[in-house]
């Protein structure tokens, strides 16, 4: 059980809370500022006159408020939590605070737990009983342990730490220690709120923004406590820290702050994509449900994919994929059009449907016309529970957290990287490839972040000079052969949907079978070259035939290739594997269209005449 970019908050305040607002409407208030991070479900915890208070439940926090009224939580000491869960139905039960058997810890967690089956494993046969089916839940568990061997609230907790693998922001409350919370943190973010009188901690800045702008950002591997008045804090490896000197006063709006301090949200997701990437990866290796759609597609007659927009563009690359990888066809059709493709359909097949919102009308349409025909429904989504994995036989999740930004961007990212692991599941299972073949493809996967991250650093630059010129353009090509093709109709659609310049895709070896006739002098032809030696040389014929009629060449390409004194305008990436392909070309293009638009004067995050999932036909 998974849940991703939560929201966390807690408040720690003297009796006589300066703020004149009881702790539990401070907690709540907060908790709505990280509404927008998207949840399904929320909770509280508090510690008063002796006794651990836990409200939760499955829902928005303004209908847990009229049912178990969040804010009316006792204490000065009192966590919250809302849950954005990215696997398994959101429901009460795992809905977070999480306690241990003595209801004396509360725990709210956000992140993975990569190995919680083992720890949940190690404390049943001590006699823990579990009570959710979360990751989350082995860590009020483990300190309960940890405290029966210690005596020691603290230590038991940093043990507990030092057993986890995999991302986290915790913060705990509890009976014994009933002035501190608890905090660690691994990856997921978490920061410290300094007031006169109380302190905060939290996964973002929004939720005490308007009580305090002092913060202390909290790193990796670092854990402590606050209480109302003070912080210990201390890298888990190397001891205490001076945070004094880590004090930042923040100057942002509390909008501002709901974009971590970015001017768009879809600047905001394209900078968050290694962790979207990291955390998607995580969640699927740890995931049993890949096991059975592997075994699904394997024992299919025919296999089809579907989707709309950027969803297809994952669907194209993934059929591709399973083409080039496992020498599998698979059929990819454009959701709105299943009524050309159902009834080729029949039991024994599989259909999958990629869809970030799991409510896009064309690909739920789709699904049912297939399941009419006794086709096996494989969803992958980005959202639990919604009505295409509802209605699918297996749903696979990416865990890149709500997208608020209208043009999917860290969606598509995580949508190819789950569909290349599903490949290259399958590949194994096979045996296509050998076991130190498949374990050399996964640590290629386990660098996506990385070089992600790379890119986003190498590449904005000359991609944020490229959009002034580019803003002055009235209509693109998009080219690409093989593996690049879906890559390049991806980044014509963003810049379509963002900066509404005409951006059309197509393989480039079809250039000269009519779309050539368009290309004039300074026509811009942009190229996503894969570092495919093969598609590279057929790819420089394509160049140099747009270059003799006048055409502006653009580049996405590897720094290492033969073809960057081809290109007006070469956009070099880090070097690595084809496989990387996706992630190393599209983040230039996701820059390349927000930067266009905002030179334009366009607001990226609302362009005009589309919604962010299209619900009716
Ligand atoms: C892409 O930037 C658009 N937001 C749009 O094409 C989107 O990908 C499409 O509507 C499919 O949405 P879904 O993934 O939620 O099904």
């Amino acid at each position: 059980m998974f849940h991703l970019v939560c929201g966390i908050i807690g408040f720690c305040t003297l009796s006589k809370t300066p703020l004149a607002q009881s702790p539990g409407s401070v907690l709540f208030k907060g908790l709505k500022r990280l509404e927008y991070r998207g949840y399904d479900s929320a909770g509280v915890a508090g510690v008063y006159q002796g006794k651990l208070i836990v409200l939760k439940g499955k829902g928005k926090l303004d209908e847990l408020e009229e049912k178990i009224r969040l804010s009316s939580v006792r204490g000065y000491t009192v966590i919250g939590h809302t849950r954005w869960a990215t696997h398994g139905i959101p429901n009460d039960v795992n809905a977070h605070p999480q306690t241990d058997c003595r209801n004396e810890i509360a725990v709210v967690h956000n992140g993975i737990i990569q190995n919680y089956r083992e720890l949940r494993q190690f404390l049943v046969e001590r006699g823990h009983v579990f009570e959710s089916d979360t990751d989350t839940e082995v860590i009020p568990h483990l300190v309960e342990e940890f405290y029966r061997e210690f005596n020691d609230l603290y230590t038991a907790f940093k043990q507990a730490i030092k057993m986890l693998k995999g991302s986290y922001a915790i913060a705990m409350v509890s009976t014994i220690e009933p002035d501190k919370i608890f905090f660690a943190r691994k990856d997921s973010p978490l920061v410290i709120g300094l007031g006169n009188g109380y302190n905060f901690v939290a996964s973002d800045i929004p939720a005490f923004l308007e009580y305090t702008n002092r913060v202390i950002i909290v790193y990796d591997d670092e854990i402590g406590y606050i209480t109302s008045t003070n912080v210990f804090l201390e890298n888990i490896g190397s001891g205490v820290v001076d945070w004094s000197k880590r004090v930042r006063v923040v100057e942002w709006s509390i909008e501002d702050a709901s974009k971590s301090g970015y001017p768009h949200y879809m600047l905001k997701e394209i900078m968050e994509q290694p962790r979207a990437l990291r955390d998607t990866l995580y969640g699927l290796l740890s995931d049993v449900v890949v096991d059975e759609a592997v075994s699904i597609l394997l024992n299919s007659r025919k296999v089809f994919i579907t989707a709309a927009g950027t969803s297809f563009h994952a669907s194209l690359y993934y059929s591709l994929l399973s083409s080039i990888l496992l020498g599998k066809p698979v059929i990819p059709f454009i959701a709105s059009e299943y009524m050309v493709y159902s009834p080729i359909a029949s039991s024994g097949d599989t259909l999958i449907v990629v869809s970030q919102s799991g409510e896009t009308i064309d690909s739920l349409m789709a699904l049912r016309a297939f399941k009419k025909k006794g086709v096996r429904v494989i969803a992958v989504s980005n959202v639990v529970d919604s009505a295409i994995p509802r209605e699918s036989d297996v749903a696979l999740y990416t865990r890149a957290g709500p997208e608020i930004g209208v043009a999917a961007t860290k969606t598509f990212t995580t949508q190819v990287l789950l569909l290349t692991f599903l490949a290259l599941k399958q590949g194994s299972s096979i045996g296509r490839f050998s076991e130190s073949e498949y374990r050399e493809y996964i640590g290629l996967l386990k660098k996506v972040p990385e070089f992600s991250r790379e890119v986003l650093a190498s590449t904005e630059d000359i991609v944020k000079e490229l959009a002034k010129w580019l803003s002055r353009k009235k209509s693109i090509y998009y080219l690409s052969r093989g593996i690049g093709l879906p890559i390049a109709m991806e980044g014509a659609l963003k810049l379509k949907e963002i900066a509404y310049i005409h951006a059309e895709s197509y393989p480039a070896g079809e250039s000269k079978h009519g779309p050539i006739a368009l290309v004039e002098k300074d026509f811009p032809v942009l190229f996503v070259i894969p570092p495919i030696d093969y598609l590279e040389e057929l790819l420089l014929g394509n160049i140099q035939e747009m270059k003799a009629r006048g055409a502006t060449i653009i580049c996405v390409l590897s720094e290492k290739s033969n073809l960057i004194d081809q290109c007006h305008y070469p956009i070099k990436t880090p070097h690595t594997h084809w496989l990387l392909t996706p992630f190393t070309h599209t983040i230039p293009l996701q820059l390349l269209a927000y930067y266009t638009a905002v030179v334009k004067g366009l607001d990226p995050d609302k362009p005009r005449n589309l919604a962010k999932t299209v619900t009716v036909e």
